[in-house]
């Protein structure tokens, strides 16, 4: 009757911008992210028929603003006639500001629910189902290089290489703390409705995913700098394009992406990734992370410093 589950949440190298299906959340093009592994939600289901309704605790505080997700996620795996159920949730970093809280948050909810229910739902199934709360979850439900393959009907996620086959660090670089100002999920519908980019972004997408695919199977980093640089920039353009216009970074934003053209410059091998938030993730090989972690510090708008190798999927932590 009551399961706990932890997932990591990941970070896009080609990213998911906009959808063709609002009802079921399906996403309008495929992506390709790696899933961390010192940052984790670990999410308990626990199921209590002497509840009037569902609870939700958000690092041990009641939660309402998430509430209404959180249980249309629990019916979408246990049916909307289940007994309520209390749910807690405890990150280790901050959520809602651009480091994908929802895709750990819903990928160890749907595999915590499931446990809780007693339900044996497979894996791609319970990717699909995470990926109906929030898109990125989907992801999360793998580890090490995973692609989200966008099929005619549904989607399908699968893993292009184990965090041993390609050991990378990433240092995310908070420059605001604090929830965005638009959700993620709002701000792709403005750009779907609004953006003059937005067509062509859709268009162009399954060339950078062959691209990304074809650098990682490789392992080369400054190939695969430059297509996820690339569709990152392209994304925040589709953004930019859009009315009105989403811009989620700051002057340290900036700041920090000029240090990793001038690290490049120096024949560093990094390259840098933007969310939907103002903080720069920096990707590299572990051989350099020193070097990488001490340009960003020394970076002018720089809160703090996350690091992270490449992770697990989402995974039941006890039953
Ligand atoms: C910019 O997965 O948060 O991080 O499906 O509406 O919950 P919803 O969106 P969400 O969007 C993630 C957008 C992104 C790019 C990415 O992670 O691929």
């Amino acid at each position: 009757m009551r399961a706990s589950a932890i997932a990591q949440p990941n970070i896009a190298v080609i990213k998911y911008w906009g959808k063709r299906d609002l009802a079921r959340n399906l996403p309008a093009v495929g992506s390709i992210s790696v899933t961390l592994s010192t940052l984790y939600t670990e999410m308990q289901v626990e199921i209590d028929t002497a509840l009037a309704g569902d609870v939700l605790l958000v690092n041990a505080e009641e939660n309402r603003s998430m509430l209404a997700r959180v249980s249309d996620c629990v019916d979408i795996i246990a049916g909307i006639d289940r007994p309520a159920v209390r749910v807690s949730s405890k990150s280790n970093f901050p959520i809602a500001a651009g480091i994908a809280s929802s895709a750990s948050a819903f990928a160890a909810l749907v595999v915590a629910a499931a446990a809780a229910f007693g339900l044996s739902i497979p894996r791609n199934r319970l990717a699909q189902l995470a990926g109906r709360a929030s898109g990125s979850a989907a992801r999360s439900m793998l580890g090490g290089f995973v692609e989200l393959e966008n099929d005619t009907d549904n989607i399908r996620v699968g893993s292009l290489l184990s965090a041993a086959d390609w050991p990378l660090e990433i240092l995310i670089a908070i420059t605001a703390p604090g929830p965005k100002p638009v959700s993620s999920g709002d701000a792709m519908e403005i750009s779907r409705r609004t953006s003059p980019f937005y067509d062509l972004w859709i268009e162009q997408q399954a060339a950078d995913l062959a691209e990304a695919r074809a650098a990682i199977r490789q392992r080369d980093l400054q190939r695969l700098g430059a297509i996820a640089e690339h569709n990152c920039l392209k994304m925040h353009s589709v953004m930019w394009g859009s009315r009105p216009p989403m811009i989620y970074w700051n002057s340290a934003t900036i700041a920090c992406m000029q240090t990793i053209r001038e690290l490049q410059a120096r024949g560093v091998a990094v390259f840098f990734t933007i969310d939907a938030g103002p903080q720069l993730k920096a990707i590299c090989a572990a051989a350099d992370v020193m070097t990488v972690r001490t340009a960003l510090l020394a970076t002018d708008g720089v809160l703090e410093l996350m690091q992270s190798g490449i992770g697990e999927g989402a995974r039941l932590v006890s039953a």
